[in-house]
C-alpha cells in the first residue's frame, strides 16, 4: 500500500504555549510515530514575515519552536523536518502559482477580508496597512503544500479555506499546463482539545492569556496560580465549569483523572490544592523536555544542521515538482 504524505507548517512567530502543546505538537510527533505515513513538518518563517516586522523574534521564535519540537520528541530521523526559506523552490512556485491565481479568490481569503472588516469598523481605507504578503499568504501556503506532493494537511479548522484554495489552485494549473500537481486534503482533528488560558478564554497569544510551554518550575507553578477561578473557599462544592483550570487539567490527564479532579472539586477542594494538582501533572508532562530543550536553545548550530539536513531530503521532491511545473509553464532550455 502507497505511504500517505502527510505535511504540515508552524508559522515562526511567539513562543509555544501550552495550547500549541495540546492542540498541535503533541497530536503531531505522537501521529509521526505512526509507521503507516510520512511526515513532512516545516518552520513557516516566511509566513512569520508577514506578521512580524522585528527580525530579531523572527529569528528567535524559529529556533524556539524548532528546540521546542525536537525536545518534545519530535525524531528527525523519522520525519523530514526543514524550514521552509530553505526551500527556494517554495518561492519560485509561488510565483509560478500567482501567475495562475484570480485576484477575485484572494480577496475572498479570510484573513484578508477580516483585515479589511477591521479597517471599516475603523472608517480607514480598506487596504490600509495590508501588505501583499498577507493578501498572497494563501497562494503560500499552497506552494508549501504542492510543492511536496502532500496528501494530507493536518490543520485547524481557521486553515480549512486555505486548503480548498490551495486544491483551487491546484486544479486550475493542471486544467491549463496538464497533470503536474496532487491535490491535498485537510485533515482536521475535531477531538484534539483547545485549551482555555488563564482567563478561560481559548489559550492564544492575542488574548495574553497563555502559559508557556517551556517555563522552569518555579514560573509554571506561578503561571498556574494566576489561572482565573471564583472566591469559593476551601471545603465548598465547586463545578468543573467554573474556572479553566478544570478543561486544562483534562488535557493532561487520562479519563480516569479527570473523573477524580471532578469528584475531588465537588467534594470542595480548594483550588490552591487543584492547582498544586495541575502544576505535577503538567510539569510531569513537559518536564523530562526541559532539560533537552535548553540544551538544543544553547547549541544552536546543532538546530540548524538538523533544519539542513531536512531540507535536502525534502527539497528531493520540490526540485522534481518545480522542474516540472517550470517546463509545463514554458520555462525551460533553449534548444
Ligand atoms: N498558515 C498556517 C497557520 O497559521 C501555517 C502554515 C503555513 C501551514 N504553511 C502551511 C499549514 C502549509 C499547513 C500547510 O497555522
Amino acid at each position: 500500500m502507497p505511504i500517505t504524505r502527510y505535511l504540515t507548517g508552524i508559522t515562526t512567530t511567539g513562543s509555544p504555549h501550552l495550547g500549541n502543546y495540546v492542540g498541535a505538537i503533541k497530536p503531531a510527533v505522537d501521529f509521526s510515530r505512526a509507521t503507516d505515513t510520512e511526515s513532512f513538518y516545516f518552520l513557516a518563517d516566511y509566513h512569520a514575515l508577514i506578521k512580524s516586522e522585528q527580525p530579531e523574534r523572527v529569528a528567535e521564535s524559529t529556533l524556539e519552536i524548532a528546540a521546542t519540537w525536537l525536545a518534545l520528541g519530535l525524531d528527525p530521523d523519522r520525519v523530514t523536518f526543514y524550514r521552509q526559506s530553505d526551500i527556494p523552490e517554495i518561492a519560485e512556485l509561488t510565483w509560478i502559482l500567482t501567475c495562475s491565481t484570480a485576484k477575485g479568490l484572494m480577496n475572498k481569503a479570510h484573513a484578508y477580508k477580516a483585515a479589511v472588516d477591521a479597517n471599516r469598523a475603523l472608517a480607514v481605507d480598506d487596504d490600509a496597512g495590508i501588505n501583499m504578503g498577507l493578501y498572497m499568504y494563501p497562494v503560500l501556503m499552497a506552494a508549501d503544500i504542492l510543492a511536496f506532493r502532500a496528501q494530507q494537511v493536518p490543520v485547524g479548522r481557521d486553515q480549512i479555506q486555505h486548503i480548498e484554495i490551495c486544491r483551487d489552485l491546484a486544479q486550475r494549473f493542471n486544467h491549463r499546463f496538464g497533470q503536474i500537481l496532487t491535490l491535498p486534503e485537510a485533515a482536521v482533528n475535531e477531538s484534539t482539545a483547545t485549551l482555555p488560558g488563564l482567563d478561560g478564554r481559548k489559550m492564544s497569544k492575542s488574548y495574553g492569556n497563555t502559559i508557556a510551554l517551556m517555563l522552569d518550575e518555579k514560573a509554571l507553578k506561578k503561571a498556574i496560580n494566576k489561572i482565573v477561578t471564583n472566591l469559593k473557599a476551601p471545603g465548598e462544592p465547586k463545578g468543573t465549569d467554573e474556572s479553566g483550570l478544570y478543561p486544562i487539567w483534562c488535557a493532561f490527564a487520562n479519563a480516569a483523572e479527570g473523573a477524580w479532579m471532578a469528584e475531588q472539586l465537588a467534594q470542595g477542594m480548594a483550588w490552591g490544592e487543584a492547582k498544586r494538582e495541575l502544576f505535577e501533572k503538567i510539569n510531569g508532562a513537559v518536564g523530562p523536555a526541559r532539560e533537552r530543550y535548553h540544551a538544543l536553545l544553547a547549541a544552536p548550530k546543532q538546530v540548524e544542521e538538523i533544519l539542513l539536513e531536512g531540507a535536502k531530503r525534502a527539497r528531493v521532491t520540490s526540485r522534481e515538482v518545480v522542474a516540472a511545473a517550470r517546463a509545463a509553464v514554458g520555462i525551460r532550455a533553449l534548444g
